[in-house]
């Protein structure tokens, strides 16, 4: 028979990724809930229009990267490519709008994106998504950046840059639109941009900036960028959220050209990137999105969010170990395999982490498999230990060895002796 095999892009996970998985997931509902987020689980499929219509017909992810099919009624679904998009709508649907109430949760799970594997980039991906729905204050996009930061360094990460921008408001991007215009207008080597630009500088010229095409970052590095068109208030914001985070000590670099790969956003945008998984440098970015909810027949509620990639975190943490096992018992007597079975039951219970070998195999081969196991007390029941009710109990740092009755033994394990 063939063998079936996985399809490109998905990753089975073993450890130590899940470890680290478990450990970066752990990490987050502990940091998470100090600043008062909710974790929730949505669903993985939603109705294609969800995400056209919020992350935007002109992006790269709507165009090129969905996972989209008829079901078995002719409906167009997508398997989610990210989650704001879905965390908004659920936001809708369950009435959790009250007016003046700010609204925060947090979701892990996989994503879908149809784009070329490589290291750090797969078609199936986990983010780590953040939204806080109903404060317009920069302090609440602050707030974000910080709690990002915090939860990076918990997980023992020190060599990141947070790369920051504003894209404005209703008011200012206008200005700054017609800027583009004019740039692109009069740009001496316009038919050299690659198709997709030469389409966005006439549909969504923001998109434009965000080329990866050496040629079109080259043609579009005098571009206008869109500090100089920002309103007093998107300025006035973008200000007061470097004050925060300069107060706080949290590093950053204005990147004028950071616009994101969707449509959503407004306002403070940012980016987590490091230059230790190859090619693909950002591990979290997020940002302003009001008008979103409203986009989606929700009320006009602010909102502000980041995603982190999951599968590229786990590239750049310090590994997690499993702990190591408390015990092994070595079963020395073909009778004595039920006795180590309720042993270790007992002393699981009692919180111990170990194995117990069943009665199969030379009684060499079951002390290698002790001294293989790594834990730290092996606990021995032969003949004598069975008619005595004891158990002899062997210090594997140190070879000691000492026969207790099996009370004692499990006291002294538990930490009670
Ligand atoms: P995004 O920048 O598209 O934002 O994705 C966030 C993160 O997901 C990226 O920084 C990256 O680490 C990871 N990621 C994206 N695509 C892949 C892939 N193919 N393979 C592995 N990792 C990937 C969003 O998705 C927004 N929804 C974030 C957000 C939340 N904005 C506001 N709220």
């Amino acid at each position: 028979m063939s063998k079936i095999q996985k399809i490109k892009g998905v990753a089975d996970m073993y450890p130590p990724e899940s470890t680290t998985f478990a450990h970066l997931e752990e990490t987050a509902r502990k940091v998470f809930s100090r600043y008062g987020y909710q974790e929730v689980r949505l669903p993985l499929m939603e109705p294609t229009q969800l995400f056209s219509r919020s992350i935007g017909e002109e992006t790269d992810v709507v165009q090129k990267e969905m996972y989209t099919f008829p079901d078995r009624k002719g409906r167009s679904l997508t398997l989610r490519p990210e989650a704001t998009a879905g965390m908004m709508r659920a936001y809708i649907e369950n009435g959790l709008y009250s007016p003046g109430s700010v609204h925060k949760m947090f979701t892990f799970g996989p994503m879908f994106r149809y784009e070329r594997p490589q290291k750090g980039r797969m078609r199936q991906f986990h983010q780590l998504d953040v939204e806080m729905v109903g404060a317009t204050e920069p302090q609440a996009d602050a707030e974000l950046v910080l709690m990002l930061s915090t939860y990076l360094r918990t997980l023992g990460m020190r060599q990141l840059t947070f790369e920051i921008n504003s894209l404005g408001c209703r008011t200012c991007r206008p200005r700054h639109r017609a800027a583009l215009d004019a740039f692109f207008a009069a740009l001496p080597g316009f038919d050299e941009l690659c198709d997709d630009c030469k389409r966005r500088a006439a549909s969504n010229p923001l998109r434009v900036l965000d080329c990866k095409v050496p040629r079109c970052r080259e043609l579009t590095a005098n571009a206008p960028v869109i500090e100089e068109h920002l309103c007093a208030d998107c300025a006035g914001a973008y200000a007061e959220v470097q004050a925060i985070l300069a107060a706080a000590g949290v590093e950053y670099v204005k990147n004028p050209r950071l616009v994101r790969g969707l449509d959503y956003y407004v306002g403070l945008t940012f980016e987590v990137t490091s230059t230790d998984i190859g090619a693909q440098t950002a591990v979290a970015g997020g940002g302003r999105y009001d008008g979103l909810v409203a986009q989606l027949g929700g009320p006009d509620v602010a909102a502000t969010g980041f995603a982190i990639g999951m599968e590229r975190l786990a590239l750049l943490v310090p590994p997690v170990g499993q702990p190591a096992p408390d015990f092994f018992i070595a079963v020395l007597d073909p009778a004595a395999p039920s006795p180590a079975l309720a042993l270790a039951q007992e002393l699981r219970e009692a919180g111990l982490i170990g194995e117990t070998g069943f009665a199969s195999g030379s009684m060499k081969s079951r002390m290698r498999a002790a001294d293989r196991s790594g834990a730290r007390w092996c606990l021995l029941l032969g003949g004598q230990e069975l008619a005595d009710g004891g158990v002899t109990l062997r210090d594997m740092h140190s070879g000691e060895q000492r026969t207790l009755p099996r009370a004692e033994a499990v006291a002294l394990l538990a930490g009670r002796g």
